[in-house]
């Protein structure tokens, strides 16, 4: 090991924009040994580039989470690479269009269920493999939700319904990983200024029909507190964390 590095070896899946971005680079910061992934290799190039300074090594490895092959292609880069995995972020996602349900392509619902919930198990799915064989054992998972796992907002429904399967995948997870060490938490985030939300500061429809500008949060508290998630020995895990802007539509029925 350098005297960089501390050890450990990272997976952030989206990692060349908005959350996963922030996320990996908080963790080469810190010592992390972080693998990048996602469609666009340039995105991902860009944030190698930055992380150069960092403590940690980064490797961009282009990946479309949806595709079986291509996400055994990753594990086995990381494990020709690194031989372990110590944290998988599942963090790539997407939204749909904002349409009512019956105007909503079939295609297009297949691909939010494909990238949000497949890709989120294809992911845990090699992870697991990894994890529970590797030396020393266990690892951790930490799955990317939303407040739509909570409460959905209109015209949202394949995004909100992978959201709140996230949360049954979670927990079947942090379950069946007991007895290998493999700890799994959900990290659930409302309103973090990212490309995605960025809508949110020009106005979005709310539950009674108006358009309401949002508040938005820096996404570096987002990256803090996955650092601390990833941080936690083996025998401690947060199961689920809301981290929100504070006023944002919620809590209170709005
Ligand atoms: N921003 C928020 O306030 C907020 C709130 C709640 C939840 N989230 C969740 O946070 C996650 C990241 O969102 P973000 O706000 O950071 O938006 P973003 O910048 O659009 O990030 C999405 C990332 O996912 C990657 N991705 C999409 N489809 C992929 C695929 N098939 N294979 C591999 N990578 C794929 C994208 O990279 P490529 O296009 O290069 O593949 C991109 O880097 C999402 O799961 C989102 O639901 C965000």
């Amino acid at each position: 090991m350098s005297e960089r590095e501390n050890g450990k070896v990272a997976l952030v899946t989206g990692a060349g924009s908005g959350i996963g971005r922030a996320c990996a680079l908080k963790l080469l910061e810190h010592g992390y040994n972080v693998v990048l992934a996602g469609r666009r290799q340039a995105a991902l190039d860009a944030v190698v580039q930055e992380a150069q300074p960092l403590r940690g090594e980064a490797l961009a490895v282009p990946c479309d989470v949806t595709d079986a092959d291509s996400v055994a292609a990753l594990f086995e880069t990381i494990r020709a690479r690194f031989g372990r995995l110590d944290v998988l972020f599942n963090n790539a996602g997407r939204s749909g269009s904002p349409v009512d349900i019956d105007e909503l392509e079939i295609s297009e619902w297949r691909s939010i269920v494909d990238t949000n919930l497949t890709g989120v198990f294809l992911c845990t799915r090699a992870a697991f493999g990894l994890m529970k064989t590797q030396s020393p054992r266990g690892g951790r998972i930490i799955n990317n939700g939303s407040i739509s796992a909570h409460a959905p907002r209109p015209n949202s429904i394949g995004y909100t319904a992978t959201k709140h399967a996230i949360t049954g995948l979670t927990k079947s997870v942090s379950l069946d990983g007991r007895k290998y060490d493999i700890v799994c938490g959900q990290i659930d985030i409302g309103n973090a200024a990212t490309e995605m939300a960025e809508r949110m500061a020009r106005g979005v429809p709310q539950a009674n029909g108006e358009i309401a500008i949002e508040p938005l949060m820096d996404v570096q508290h987002v990256a803090d507190a996955v650092l601390h998630m990833a941080n936690l020995p083996l025998s401690a895990n947060v199961q689920f964390m809301t981290i929100m802007a504070t006023k944002m539509p919620f809590v209170g029925r709005g």
